[in-house]
């Protein structure tokens, strides 16, 4: 897509857009350069995976391309950089009917199916042997996109076939997706182009972790999270799943001078000068990419899209594309994303043509399925987990089976509304799958190997350890024990707490906690740091050296900086990113107790959902008392950039922060001051001495204002005054 020859003119470019970003010149004329600056970094990023410039960087070129757009916003348009994000919620995502019917793919599971295949594809087009381009089944969800005139004018899913739903907005927030590329370059006009939209399986496990962290049931497989991701409301949230998207078949346009192809077949449209005469109606007529299906996937490279590229081949006769098959399915552990098999298709468009498809698949292609990683057994009995939040988790117990070289014996069923739709029974036979790294599950129960002595399964509406009754959030799928006593879900918090990425306390574990508990040596978070020694070295399998051991991490994990401390208090979605966000807002984990819910959504990051957790957990009474004790224990509940350095030139000035920066980020603000000897102040009080006021300031500039020594800044000013 980007010669070196462009990459190099595109990176001195970008250079000299970041120089004059920081001296503020940027203006109206250089808004064309920004947004190719931009799209550029996009593509390095989403399709090349090799970044030339640093988020913060991007993020700078971004917020200059806003701050000109927003000066001149009849220079806005729906394809600049800025566009992908949409404020606000989708409403509904309306049918519509695809220009071209999304068929499905024949399916093959061996040597001898393709050989068959291939046998009728050469009688059907009279050739003794076909050129084949095979490339990955991406395991995901399709979709179709149109572009017109260049610009990207809806996405749909695949819905029946025939029509799906338009999900647009949410197809906008997949960075390989350009908002503009440059088909007329083709003579093409319209085009309807058919992907699949996938959760790479690093994003996977990170999505479901957060889940997990969440109280809420993962998923089963980045399918259905890629699936479940288009059908989001909030754009936003789309964006933060990072989705990706793999383009693999032109299935309509039309052409600048009146060519129509729909699913390989090439007419003249009415209007057009072919149909009048003027041409002849020929396949050369329209551009040479689109003739071949190799071609129409490099189109799509070049022009900014992620089609498979190094993944394909163009193989003669079935045999090597058996072996090419057998290949990669050997190296699909090794791929980023899931892929369930593999497509060969004919790739000459117009013997696609001629060779025509049933209703319900091309006879041109065919789906080549790597073997699954699914097996059977029987489901003894389900057990209830009590989580860290109180979710309720049903856990099968299955016949123990071998299942991609381990053996599993538990599967997740999710929540009651999986298994109600699954009508999952005791006793039933059931299939299991285990993908990739996830967690194995059932995919469906064999019903037809049923007995009559099946027993359905019961959910409890009581805890099953403090039977507390039990409550189903709205919008949420799983039951919660809301007593925050539940015996259960102390233990899990406190587990929680010590844990690795929160305050790290080696030697103190799921198992030893447990153990404490049911002794009653240990009762809650505090009591980590009251433990009982003595009657800790009279059990079993407790030497002097282990004790001391573990007495020895607990002392230290005082000192823990307090990102760690915020984590570990398992605020809901407050995950690790979030905490350091927190952690560095304040100087004094206490200040939060005075934050509103304005303040806590101005930091960065921070939305209404967490917003409104943190600001719950920080107008609780039994919270603030925790704290409180934790503090009296000798925990550091302060953050490290309270011992600022001093002698900079904001030397002992007090600084805060207001609405939302344009050319900073808040935390890199907040660290500026402190680099240069400032202290930051939590509240408007007489003790500010400068209030800096960003985009949207709300009652903390009416505050300030009442307040005559409080000098005003807006963000310009106070660079200038960090500078100086
Ligand atoms: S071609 C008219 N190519 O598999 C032919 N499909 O089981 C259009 N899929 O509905 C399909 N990777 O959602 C094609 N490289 C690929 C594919 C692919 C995944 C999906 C697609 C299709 C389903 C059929």
């Amino acid at each position: 897509m980007y010669s070196a020859d462009q990459t190099q003119r595109l990176q001195k470019q970008t250079a000299a857009l970041l120089t004059r970003a920081r001296s503020g010149s940027l203006a109206v004329k250089d808004l064309e350069k920004l947004r190719e600056a931009l799209r550029f970094h996009e593509y390095r990023y989403a399709i090349m995976n090799d970044p030339l410039i640093s988020d913060f960087e991007y993020d700078t070129l971004y917020k200059e391309l806003e701050k000109v757009e927003s000066a001149h916003p009849e220079l806005v348009d729906a394809s600049s950089p800025t566009q992908r994000v949409a404020k606000g919620l989708t409403k509904d995502f309306p049918t519509v009917q695809h220009l071209v019917p999304m068929l499905s793919l024949e399916n093959s599971y061996n040597a001898e199916d393709l050989l068959d295949w291939d046998r009728k594809a050469r009688e059907l087009s009279d050739l003794n042997e076909l050129e084949y381009c095979v490339e990955p089944k991406f395991d995901g969800a399709s979709i179709s996109l149109i572009y017109e005139d260049d610009l990207l004018l809806r996405g749909v899913t695949r819905g029946d076939g025939v029509a799906g739903d338009e999900i647009t907005t949410n197809i906008r927030q997949i960075r390989s997706v350009p908002l503009k590329a440059a088909f007329s370059q083709y003579g093409i006009h319209l085009i309807e182009i058919r992907g699949e939209v996938l959760m790479n399986k690093d994003n996977f496990a990170k999505y479901n972790e957060q889940l997990a962290k969440e109280g809420q049931a993962p998923l089963a497989n980045p399918r259905n999270a890629a699936a479940g991701s288009l059908r989001i409301k909030d754009p936003r949230e789309v964006s933060r799943r990072n989705l990706e998207a793999f383009l693999y078949h032109v299935s309509y346009f039309t052409t600048i001078d009146g060519w129509q192809m729909a699913d390989g077949h090439l007419s003249a449209t009415s209007a057009s000068p072919a149909a009048s005469g003027k041409r002849k109606a020929a396949a050369g007529e329209i551009h040479k990419a689109l003739q071949t299906h190799s071609g129409s996937l490099k189109m799509l490279w070049d022009l900014g899209f992620r089609s498979p590229q190094k993944e394909r081949r163009l193989l003669k006769g079935i045999r090597e594309v058996i072996d090419y098959c057998e290949a990669f399915e050997k190296g699909r552990d090794g791929l980023p994303y899931e892929i369930d098999g593999m497509v060969i298709k004919v790739n000459d468009i117009a013997l696609q043509d001629k060779m025509g498809m049933t209703t319900h698949h091309p006879r041109w292609a065919i789906a080549f399925k790597f073997k699954a990683r699914q097996a059977t057994s029987t489901l003894r009995k389900v057990e209830f987990q009590v989580g860290r939040t109180g979710s309720i988790t049903p856990v099968g117990k299955i016949d123990p089976v071998p299942l991609s070289g381990v053996t599993i014996s538990s599967v997740s069923l999710f929540n009651e509304e999986v298994v109600r739709e699954k009508d999952l029974r005791i006793g039933d036979r059931v299939l299991v799958e285990r993908a990739g790294d996830v967690i194995p599950y059932i995919v469906k129960p064999l019903a037809e190997l049923r007995t009559g002595k099946e027993t359905p399964i019961v959910f409890p509406r009581k805890c099953p350890v403090c039977k507390h009754d039990l409550v189903k959030p709205e919008g949420e799928a799983v039951w919660r024990c809301m007593n925050i006593n539940c015996e259960a879900q102390v233990v899990e918090r406190i587990i929680h707490f010590a844990s690795k990425d929160a305050m790290d306390i080696r030697s103190f574990g799921d198992a030893n906690v447990r153990k404490f508990f049911d002794l009653g040596y240990l009762r809650n978070i505090p009591g980590i740091y009251t433990l009982p020694y003595d009657k800790i070295r009279e059990l079993e399998g407790y030497g002097e050296k282990s004790v001391a051991n573990l007495q020895s991490a607990i002392e230290t994990s005082r000192h823990q900086p307090l990102h760690r401390l915020i984590y570990g208090l398992g605020i809901r979605y407050v995950g690790e990113t979030t905490a350091k966000i927190l952690a560095a807002a304040v100087s004094n984990l206490s200040e939060f107790a005075d934050y509103s819910m304005e303040d806590l959504q101005n930091l960065e990051d921070v939305g209404p959902k967490v917003g409104a957790s943190v600001y719950e957990f920080f107008h609780d009474k039994d919270n603030l008392k925790l704290l409180d004790q934790l503090k009296s224990l000798g925990l550091n509940l302060t953050s490290h950039r309270s011992a600022a350095p001093t002698g900079g030139n904001l030397d002992g000035q007090t600084f805060l922060f207001t609405g939302t920066l344009q050319r900073l980020k808040r935390a890199e603000a907040e660290e500026m001051v402190e680099k240069n000897g400032g202290k930051l102040l939590s509240g408007v009080s007489s003790k500010l001495n400068y209030l800096i006021v960003g985009e949207d300031a709300g009652s903390k500039l009416e505050k300030a204002r009442k307040i005559p020594s409080i000098r005003i800044l807006t963000e310009d000013e106070f660079l200038k005054l960090v500078e100086d």
